[in-house]
């Protein structure tokens, strides 16, 4: 009688010691949205090919709402002036907004649909829009 009981009771320590680990592994990562501090933006924001690479992605992805140059459309701000409805235009901010979506809802985040080089750099275009901006 003792022999089963104990196997039984093996089978389902593992069975949780499994599930356990199974979750610890498949659980959603989240990293990507507070790694917004820990990337170098000053240093990633001078290399041309991240911003032809976000610039690229850009007209393809955003350029419906934003307009083909970032200036807005009757459904999205411009994104070419200093003035933003969220945060305040920082690497940082701008990058939350990309992946997680205006906090109103009228935008969705990316970060789903995206990898993060690509978010990373979608970032780095548009942050460097406001200097191309050509209204007074
Ligand atoms: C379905 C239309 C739509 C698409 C597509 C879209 N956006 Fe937006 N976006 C909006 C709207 C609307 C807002 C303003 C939300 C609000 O009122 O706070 C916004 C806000 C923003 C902001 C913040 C502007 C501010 O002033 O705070 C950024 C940055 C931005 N979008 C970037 C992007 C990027 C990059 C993409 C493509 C990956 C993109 N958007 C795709 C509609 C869109």
């Amino acid at each position: 009688m003792k022999g089963p009981y104990l196997i039984l009771l093996f089978a389902v320590g593992l069975l949780i010691t499994g599930s356990l680990l199974l979750f610890l592994i498949t659980r959603p990562n989240h990293s990507n949205v507070t790694l917004a501090t820990n990337i170098n933006w000053k240093e990633l924001s001078q290399q041309p090919n991240r911003i032809y690479s976000g610039n690229v992605n850009f007209k393809i992805r955003c350029s419906d709402c934003h307009g083909m140059n970032g200036k807005g459309s009757k459904q999205a701000p411009n994104l070419t002036d200093n003035e933003w409805l969220n945060g305040n235009g920082s690497f940082e901010s701008i990058y939350s907004i990309i992946a997680n979506g205006s906090p109103n809802g009228l935008m969705k985040g990316w970060k789903a649909k995206l990898f993060e080089k690509d978010l990373i750099n979608l970032t780095l275009y548009v942050h460097q829009l406001r200097s191309k901006n050509d209204t007074p």
